[in-house]
């Protein structure tokens, strides 16, 4: 469970990016929606202690401050917007490795978990290329992968499906569904909230709007007030 009490996060001392937001997590599949620059980004990252912030955020009870970093890392992955920024190895599988080999697991246990990751991903062609000079899908996807391998009790996971296409999007969607874990996502894809969601956060300018089940993806006025549009769905 996260609970955000009372959060505000301003950028460069003008940019109010979080404005007084409170709110609990704790459904096992969690939506953040919200317009361009609603907020999205800096919510999830300040859960894992990216942000100076006024108020207080607790993932399972453990404050988000300096001294519990280490602990609240090795309890949520976080998946960046920008694959960029996560990736930094040489290879795709030093990539997708580089959080178990830091644990100082076992070379061969390593080679086992990044294998099967790759291949539950369609990414195992890719192991021993330059991450670098992957398109956009493939790095999301080896990013992911990097995640999802270190097997954490709470999934951040940041727009998972932007730069993907379709057949890749669903095969995310399937996967994300079968994992046990809790996940929070921010994205502004509404159709793959609708499938996967069970609650759903909707923010605006940095300040929650309103919580619900599913049904508010449903709903035109609300999504439409804030600058969202229906899932291609219900269009
Ligand atoms: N590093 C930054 N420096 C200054 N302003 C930022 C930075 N990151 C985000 N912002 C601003 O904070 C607000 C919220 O951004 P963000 O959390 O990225 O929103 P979202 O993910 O919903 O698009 C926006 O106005 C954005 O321009
Ligand atoms: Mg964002």
């Amino acid at each position: 469970m996260i609970q955000i009490n009372d959060v505000s996060i301003v950028y460069d001392h003008t940019i109010i990016a979080i404005n007084h937001l409170t709110t609990t997590i704790h459904a096992p599949v969690t939506a953040i929606i919200g317009e361009n620059g609603s907020g999205k980004s800096t919510l999830l990252t300040s859960i894992v202690g990216l942000h100076p912030m006024a108020g207080s955020i607790l993932v399972d009870g453990i404050e988000v401050k300096k001294e519990n970093l280490h602990t609240i890392r090795k309890r949520v992955g976080y998946l960046f917007q920008n694959p960029d920024h996560q990736l930094f190895m040489n290879t795709v599988y030093e990539d997708i490795a580089f959080g178990l080999v830091s644990q100082g697991m076992d070379q061969d246990v390593v080679k086992e978990k990044v294998e099967a990751m790759a291949c539950q991903l369609h990414i195992d062609d890719l192991l021993a290329r330059n991450c670098a000079k992957l398109s956009g899908g493939q790095k999301s996807l080896v990013a992911l992968a990097g995640v999802l391998v270190m097997e954490p009790d709470i999934l951040l996971l940041d727009e998972p499906t932007a730069f993907l296409d379709p057949k890749a999007r669903r095969r995310i969607i399937n996967i994300l569904k079968s994992l046990p874990q809790s996940i929070i996502l921010a994205t502004h894809d509404l159709d793959m909230a609708y499938d996967l969601v069970d609650e759903v956060i909707l923010i605006h300018k940095g300040m929650l709007i309103t919580k619900g089940d599913k049904q508010m993806l449903t709903n035109k006025d609300i999504l439409e007030s804030n600058g969202l549009e229906l899932p291609l769905r219900f269009q």
